[in-house]
């Protein structure tokens, strides 16, 4: 698949069937998130992989009754490390880095899994400390989002996108 066909193509997905994602097509995706830039390539940036169903109900419970997120056959948890960018950046590499790492590996997976095949939903509407207590995440780790991940069982229309030139700045703002 072409870069900007996928990029252009990619779609929240929010409807799921029930089939499980392959193990390998798991891994391609993950070493996508791997590759992906990073401030002084220290990759900040940890996943956790969930598929077991009771977790996937409570992480619904979590981000207020989604419930597309216990139905997706795995979610996964991106967390960002704040001891790594922030060990060697300070507040900017803990407060900015991190999240910018996370967010370019987070990406990277959700367009491989479109371009595989699969479909996935970025969810930042959960309450954190739910699932922090939920998963036993320690205390330098922020889980950044919710991502239900598996095969598509819905083709959504694509929604609007800004004009450019409501966004673009010539030389200066
Ligand atoms: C930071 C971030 C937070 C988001 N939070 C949610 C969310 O809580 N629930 C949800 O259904 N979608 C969420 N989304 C998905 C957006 O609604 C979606 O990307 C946007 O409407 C554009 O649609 P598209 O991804 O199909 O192009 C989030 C996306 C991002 C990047």
């Amino acid at each position: 698949m072409e870069v900007f066909e996928a990029i252009s193509q990619r779609r929240s997905i929010r409807r799921f069937k029930t089939e499980d994602v392959d193990e390998s097509l798991i891994e391609k995706i993950i070493k996508s998130g791997v590759w992906a830039p990073s401030a002084g390539n220290l990759q900040s940036w940890e996943l956790i992989l969930v598929k077991n169903a009771q977790t996937r109900e409570k992480l619904s419970e979590a981000a207020y009754l989604r419930e597309f997120i216990a139905k997706a056959p795995m979610v996964m948890i991106p967390c960002v490390n704040l001891r790594v960018s922030g060990g060697v950046y300070g507040k900017r590499g803990a407060e900015l880095y991190s999240l910018q790492d996370v967010s370019c590996a987070v990406e990277n997976m959700l367009l491989m899994a479109h371009a595989m095949g699969l479909g996935a939903c970025w969810v930042g509407a959960f309450n954190e400390q739910q699932v922090i207590e939920l998963l036993e995440i320690p205390d330098h780790i922020r889980p950044v989002a919710l991502i239900p991940m598996g095969y598509p069982d819905e083709k959504p229309y694509p929604p609007p996108r800004r004009d450019l030139e409501d966004l673009l700045h010539f030389e200066r703002y």
